[in-house]
């Protein structure tokens, strides 16, 4: 069956969604309260970010216990409960297989360092003896600074962690680690999950150790560990051994990647689909990535568009919980808020592929306007304005500016805004793990859906149609125009096209439709000449 392609994925990050019990955190029985919503809102498959037990210090991306739920979200049993209300709304679980790493807090972690022979627990993951003084290898962490880390009490040993310091990455030379993995994987799906979403997969195996270039920026490593044939082969074998026994899909999340990989990926069916990363550079630059530039349509409109045409399936994404709210980058939350969260709702929605919707995305919820470092909570806003003062020999002011407007991951991880009540009905009072945005009284779900014409109402719409209509679905792409301005393509299904046009810019444009057209449905109500677009308008014509 292939639910996966036909149905539109929401993203829950659990913290942030629902807070049942008073507590400052989301919980599983929050995101049951809400299960409704997602319905009505269209929703087929949720995907949960990382619910299992974890110290949090990458916000569950550090996991201490594959088997167990995390006590902040509550018990095996509200999950169990999850997996039957969802099962009766007729919406898919699909969970975060978060296996490059693990938390060092996770018992394997704990027993690898303890000193005693034979230890099986310290082939589980990658340690190694440093080069007399120097460390094992140049690489980086992705979280700046380098991927090694000393071990307390062991004599010259350092253990490699390629996102934060309490993020150990995990040995796939290791038979029992492949194994265990497979075990994890089979738990959840006996309980009926409907697949992962696979966190850096491509990084997981690590063909070499040696030292990368030192005239690199940033990645050092890559070379040795992304896209790596060992990965291919685990993955295939996952697929063989245990994900061919159940209805499942795999989503990886690929930064690196090539057309040619990504094709890789889906002919071997190492993954049924995956995350690409070259359109978040459209207002920033991909080298420095803390190095903010004007957005232009261009950049983002462009990658998304070659690789519609070069793979025959893709995940698509404007946000997620790494990245900046897309009405506040690509779009203009001043001046056409609900304008541009509409058309980008349009966009995301008419491409070929799974459309994943972050959680707020469809109330068009912002970055923060003024938030402080003082308040951050994301890891690696942390680690990189603290490298970014160093290398760059700037204030922390300074640095923090140029996070806070780049790559701060905290803007789209705050409560989601439920209503205009205290903490926008995230719970009913207690202080959220992070701080609430200041515009809850202006964008939150029960005012958009008092209105009609608001953005969710818009969402819903869409949802519907899109999941009525088989040229959205099935259609194939074809690119018709794109600029900084307007951009535009067809999908085509079974001889019938349609046309999708987007305006990115703040005025009125002119553009001349060649095709003789039909309007199906656009961000707009009002009448508008056909080839004078409003601003921020998007539309689906079909093609007669
Ligand atoms: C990608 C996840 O989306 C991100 O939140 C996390 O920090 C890294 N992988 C490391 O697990």
């Amino acid at each position: 069956m292939n639910e996966f392609k036909e149905r539109v994925v929401y993203q829950i990050y659990p913290s942030s969604f629902k807070d049942s019990n008073n507590d400052g955190w989301g919980d599983l029985q929050g995101i049951i309260s809400k299960l409704d919503y997602l319905k009505d809102l269209g929703i087929g498959i949720i995907w949960l970010s990382p619910i299992y037990e974890s110290p949090m210090d990458d916000m569950g991306y550090d996991i201490a216990d594959y088997k167990k739920i995390n006590h902040r979200f509550g018990t095996m049993e509200d999950f169990d409960e999850l997996i039957a209300e969802a099962k009766k709304r007729d919406i898919l679980i699909v969970m975060d297989l978060v296996i490059n790493h693990t938390s060092t807090e996770h018992a394997w972690f704990k027993e690898a360092i303890k000193d005693y022979p034979n230890n099986k627990y310290r082939d589980y993951y990658i340690i190694k003896e440093g080069k007399g003084k120097k460390l094992p290898n140049n690489w980086d962490s992705a979280f700046t600074g380098t991927c090694w880390k000393k071990i307390d009490g062991l004599d010259n040993k350092y253990y490699m962690h390629l996102y934060c310091e309490t993020q150990a990455d995990l040995n796939y030379y290791n038979e029992d680690v492949i194994q265990e993995i497979e075990g994890i994987m089979r738990f959840w799906l006996d309980k009926g999950v409907y697949g992962f979403r696979c966190d850096v997969i491509n990084n997981i195996f690590k063909s070499s150790f040696e030292n990368d270039s030192f005239f690199k920026l940033a990645n050092k490593g890559d070379k040795y560990y992304a896209n790596q044939k060992g990965m291919f082969d685990i993955l295939k074998r996952f697929r063989v051994e245990v994900l061919d026994n159940y209805n499942c899909f795999l989503v990886g999340e690929t930064c690196t990647l090539t057309p040619e990989i990504g094709r890789e990926f889906l002919e071997s069916r190492a993954l049924d689909m995956f995350f690409e990363f070259d359109h978040i550079y459209a207002d920033k630059f991909s080298k420095i990535p803390v190095f903010r530039r004007k957005f232009q349509a261009k950049k983002l409109v462009g990658p998304i568009f070659k690789w519609q045409e070069e793979v025959p399936w893709i995940a698509n994404y404007l946000e997620n919980h790494d990245q900046l709210r897309s009405v506040s980058r690509y779009g203009n939350e001043k001046d056409f808020h609900s304008e541009s969260a509409k058309m980008l709702a349009l966009f995301l929605l008419t491409l070929k592929g799974t459309p994943f919707i972050y959680q707020g995305e469809e109330i068009g919820m912002t970055n923060i306007s003024d938030l402080k470092f003082e308040e951050v909570n994301d890891c690696a806003s942390i680690s990189t304005v603290a490298t970014v003062q160093k290398i760059l020999h700037v204030k922390k002011e300074k640095a923090w500016k140029m996070i806070n407007e780049t790559i701060c991951r905290d803007h789209a991880r705050t409560p989601m805004q439920w209503s205009d009540q205290v903490n926008a009905g995230f719970n009913d009072g207690e202080k959220p793990w992070l701080r609430m945005n200041n515009n809850f009284n202006l964008i939150n779900v029960k005012k958009e859906q008092q209105e009609e014409n608001s953005i969710l109402n818009f969402y819903k719409r869409l949802i519907k149609f899109r999941n009525e209509s088989d040229i959205l679905k099935y259609g194939s792409f074809e690119r018709q125009y794109v600029s900084n301005k307007i951009c535009s393509f067809y999908r085509t299904y079974n001889g019938r096209r349609y046309l999708i046009v987007l305006n990115f810019s703040d005025e009125v444009e002119t553009y001349w439709l060649k095709d003789k057209l039909s309007l199906i449905m656009s961000t707009y109500n009002e009448d508008f000449h056909m080839n004078a677009l409003p601003p921020h308008f998007g539309g689906i014509f079909e093609v007669i």
